[in-house]
């Protein structure tokens, strides 16, 4: 053994160190080992390495200590790095010398199947597994490239509230909280106020946690997820189009460039995700309808879409799909009614591929402060907590628009999950508020 003390390196990173000795500090992942030799994986973060350690490199003392260790023991390994094609990760450690913080006993995620509840009531430990790992460097991916996507177009960042006086999607999914003796709302978007910034600094976006009270546990809802929100001065439906379209593309691209390893891990077909480019299908509500119905998925006249409506449309193209143009009446109230037909508003879903559906909604606003003041009429909402917002329509009124992209149904998609719930750190649902 050398006197001097070696790097300390990351698992990810130790290929740059082949033929050296380096320090590695982690968790044990996995150990298997005979008499005179141990197989102990090592991880820390950045991925797994499977070491050696034998008997006689390690003194009988080193040696009988690794083979004590169980799941999850936190340790510092010394070795030297082995290019071994054979091994996971294409590297070795060639173990010399071992330091153990502590030696873990009875880790309750074995490598046996556990069911989703077992799984999600040990959520703080749960996220140390490797598909679990492989989610969250993803969705760090997705936020890096939401970021820079718009830090490099000219978009202030402009932070919503989050308690808020009034609704802004509805009243049936608001989270009412006390706020000094009145009433306040944890903000299910931050759009109003992106209203106010566009006007303000021409472009600007938030990127925060948004609340939605969802009273049903689908696998696409959580009550409390994290939304990006563009809005844009002067821009129309077709210009808020054009920028979803592109966004979606560069999002997913950086995705592929820098996050391969971990979507293979999630063995993820890439060509789904690299058919991600333009031009999206785009299609109007009504002849959405249409091809639904010949589909044999018929939409009530003048409904929403739910889950199987999206579904079964999205199955029909490789591309993500944008709906245009959904019926007035069942959109949020400050969506521009379609001059060339009231009953149909200048809103866009951006619909994902292979049975996701819906990843982005937004369009464009209405910009009338009469048709607004009966808009917020006729969906019976307070107008004296828009009283704010209206004045955006009486000082310098523009066209413009925006959208709003889930991050965790964006991450779903991407990594091509089953359930949103494996998207988010910790995950919020109607019967989820633990751990
Ligand atoms: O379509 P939504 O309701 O649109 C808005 O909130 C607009 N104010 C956004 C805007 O124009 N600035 O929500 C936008 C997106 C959805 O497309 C979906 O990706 C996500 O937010 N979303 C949810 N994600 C997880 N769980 C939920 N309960 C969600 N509800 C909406
Ligand atoms: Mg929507």
């Amino acid at each position: 053994m050398s006197a001097e003390a070696p790097p300390i390196a990351t698992i990810a990173g130790v290929s740059a160190f082949a033929g050296q000795r380096v320090t590695l500090r982690g968790w044990l992942y996995n150990i298997r080992s005979s008499g005179k030799i141990a197989f102990p994986q090592l991880r820390d973060g950045t991925g797994v390495i499977q070491c050696v350690g034998s008997r006689t490199d390690l003194g009988d003392e080193a040696f009988e200590a690794v083979k004590r260790l169980g799941q999850e023991s936190s340790v510092t390994f010394t070795g030297t790095v082995k290019v071994e094609p054979r091994a996971p990760g294409g590297h070795e450690l060639l173990l010399d010398g071992v330091e153990v913080h502590q030696v873990a006993e009875g880790y309750p995620i074995t490598p046996k199947e556990h069911g989703p509840a077992f799984l999600h009531d040990h959520r703080h430990l749960w996220i140390r597994s490797k598909r679990q790992v492989a989610i969250l460097r993803i969705r760090h991916l997705c936020a890096q490239a939401i970021r820079n996507y718009f830090d490099s177009r000219g978009f202030v960042l402009f932070d919503s509230p989050i308690f808020t006086p009034n609704a802004c999607e509805g009243t049936t999914t608001l989270f009412e909280t006390e706020y000094f003796g009145q009433p306040a709302y944890l903000s299910q978007s931050g759009q109003l106020y992106q209203e106010a910034g566009a006007l303000a600094l021409g472009k600007t976006y938030c990127f925060g946690p948004t609340f939605r009270a969802e009273k049903s546990g689908t696998r696409r809802h959580l009550t409390e997820f994290w939304m990006v929100e563009p809005e844009v001065a002067f821009a129309t439906l077709d210009d808020i189009m054009d920028l979803a379209e592109d966004f979606l593309v560069e999002v997913v691209g950086h995705v592929l460039t820098h996050g391969r390893e971990h979507l293979l891990t999630l063995e993820r077909d890439l060509s789904k995700l690299e058919n991600v480019q333009k031009p999206f299908v785009r299609m109007s509500y009504d002849e959405a309808c249409e091809k639904l119905a010949a589909l044999g998925v018929p939409v009530e006249p003048d409904d929403d879409f739910g889950a199987p409506h999206e579904t079964a449309l999205t199955q029909q193209y490789e591309r993500p799909v944008m709906v245009h143009r959904y019926p007035t009446a069942v959109k949020a109230f400050y969506m521009k009614e379609d001059p060339a037909n009231p009953r149909r508003c200048l809103g866009v879903d951006v619909l994902a591929p292979e049975g996701y559906g819906e990843v982005i909604g937004g369009g464009q606003r209405e910009d009338s402060h009469e048709v607004l003041v009966r808009k917020i009429d006729e969906h019976k909402l307070p107008i004296e907590a828009f009283s704010w917002f209206l004045d955006l329509r009486k000082y310098g009124t523009v066209p413009h628009g925006g959208f709003g992209l889930g991050l965790e149904r964006l991450v779903t998609w991407v990594c091509g999950i089953h359930h949103i719930r494996e998207t988010i750190p910790f995950p919020r649902t109607i019967d989820r508020l633990v751990p």
